[in-house]
């Protein structure tokens, strides 16, 4: 079978092998994978591979062998699988405590990005304790656990604030049921032509060409979803933070129906020079949004 295993190169951090089909232990069944996502946790580990490094933790597809201590689903059950090691290949043996049963209605594709990021969400709001009627505010919301725990709280009847660095980032947070959120130094819209050169040099190395750059900095144009942010927004702009080509949150504050806008004009990029400043203040306006 073929697997992918590290290179130790940068630019071409796996290739694939060819591998003998792993041999499950009694607590195993043997999964033909149809799918798994990368984790940025293993990504990390790719950049200085130790000896025998197998990546891939989250994996969906389905079970061709069953545990032979008989615990676990039978052959040709639909499973996602959370294995410690060794899921980026065609098969792969997984402990029966580790996987569960697909229902129809969900793709394996999806399937295969619920593990890691899904069971930390699950854990962190464990530790939390019961939220339901609590307000929960989320930093790195846009990400990968963040849009899992704001799924996972609002459905819990929490209300959820997620901060954000663009309002972009956060739209899919507010279908998720994020009752309120804020942005904090984040572009309105991009106009290629006039970012400055190391700009510029930082879009086309984070999208792959200039090509995808240029494309991508065409698409940051909030002036469409803003009339569709209908929780309340607080957009915090610095003064200091000014980018020939980048038009910064006030428009996005005046166009949202909920929008506040909140100015400091010694703030600069990010307004990390400014956080007493607004952090308070951010956390009075939610408490308020909120009320
Ligand atoms: N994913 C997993 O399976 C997993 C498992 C265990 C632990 N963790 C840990 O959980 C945390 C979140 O993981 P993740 O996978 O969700 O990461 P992620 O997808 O990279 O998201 C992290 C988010 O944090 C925000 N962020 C980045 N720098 C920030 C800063 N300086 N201040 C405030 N926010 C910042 C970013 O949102 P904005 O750009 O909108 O600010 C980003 O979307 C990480 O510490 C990770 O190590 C993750």
């Amino acid at each position: 079978m073929r697997r992918l295993i590290p290179t130790g190169v940068t630019s071409r951090p796996v290739e694939f092998a060819q591998d003998t089909q792993p041999a499950p232990a009694p607590d195993e069944v043997l999964i033909k994978i149809e799918a798994f996502s990368p984790n940025r946790g293993e990504t990390f580990l790719l950049e200085a591979p130790e000896p025998g490094l197998m990546p891939g933790k989250d994996v969906a597809g389905l079970v061709v062998q069953a545990a032979a201590d008989g615990s676990g689903p039978p052959a040709g059950s639909r499973v996602v699988g959370h294995p410690p090691m060794g899921g980026w290949a065609e098969y792969a043996a997984v402990p029966t405590h580790s996987i569960a049963v697909l229902p129809d209605a969900l793709a394996t594709v999806q399937a295969a990005a619920l593990p890691l990021a899904g069971i930390t969400a699950l854990r962190l709001l464990r530790t939390v304790g019961a939220v339901t009627g609590r307000r929960v505010l989320l930093t790195g919301a846009s990400g990968g656990v963040g849009h899992y725990l704001t799924e996972f709280a609002a459905a819990a009847r929490a209300e959820v604030t997620a901060v954000t660095a663009t309002a972009e980032r956060g739209a899919r947070l507010r279908e998720l049921g994020a009752a309120a959120a804020v942005t904090v130094s984040g572009p309105f819209r991009l106009y290629w032509d006039a970012l400055p050169p190391p700009v510029q040099d930082l879009l086309i190395q984070r999208a792959g060409g200039e090509e995808t750059a240029r494309r991508f900095a065409g698409q940051v144009d909030l002036s469409t979803l803003a009339p569709q942010i209908t929780c309340p927004l607080l957009v915090v702009d610095g003064g200091q933070d000014v980018i020939p080509g980048v038009t910064n949150g006030e428009p996005l504050a005046r166009l949202a129906p909920h929008g506040h806008y909140l100015y400091l004009p010694h703030g600069d990029h990010l307004l990390g020079n400014a956080r007493p400043d607004w952090l308070a203040a951010a956390a009075d306006w939610i408490s308020g949004a909120l009320a």
